[in-house]
């Protein structure tokens, strides 16, 4: 029986270990695709989130309830919410007049949607 063995694994190991070769190299390239795409996940699902949630009363950076508090970078200096953070912290918990919407923005949402409305204010609002 230990006889017979040896040719079997020969004639098998060969394909075989083609086969995982090629496994490996999908996996690499899949790789090497998919991580400069997460990289960049986090700006694009923070325009999606504002979009999708803020958009509605904040289009352009502005605000259509009351038309001093705007996302745009004076606006939040005077407020003192000149950072990622406190507009995260503002977008999940809400400020006076406006509710929060950390739920509906889901995990790291919120981080997510400060992070841009900041660049944006930084930049000037320039595609709002
Ligand atoms: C239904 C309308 C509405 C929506 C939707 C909304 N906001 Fe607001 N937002 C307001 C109002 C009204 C205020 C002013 C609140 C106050 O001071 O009483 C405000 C204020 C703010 C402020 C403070 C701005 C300042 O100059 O004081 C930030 C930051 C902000 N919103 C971010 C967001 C983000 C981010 C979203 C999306 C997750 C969002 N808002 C969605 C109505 C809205």
């Amino acid at each position: 029986m230990p006889a017979a063995a040896p040719p079997l694994a020969r004639s098998a190991a060969h394909p075989l270990r083609l086969a995982v070769l090629a496994l490996g190299l999908v996996l690499l390239v899949s790789v090497w695709l998919v991580l400069p795409a997460a990289a960049c996940a986090q700006p694009a699902a923070g325009a999606q989130l504002f979009e999708a949630h803020c958009a509605g009363c904040h289009l352009q950076g502005g605000n259509i309830i009351r038309r001093r508090k705007t996302l745009k970078l004076a606006a939040l200096e005077r407020e003192s919410i000149a950072s990622p953070e406190a507009i995260a912290a503002i977008a999940a918990a809400g400020l006076g007049q406006m509710s929060g919407y950390g739920e509906v923005l889901g995990p790291g949402g919120s981080e997510a949607v400060g992070d841009w409305v900041w660049q944006q204010a930084q930049a000037g609002w320039p595609r709002g």
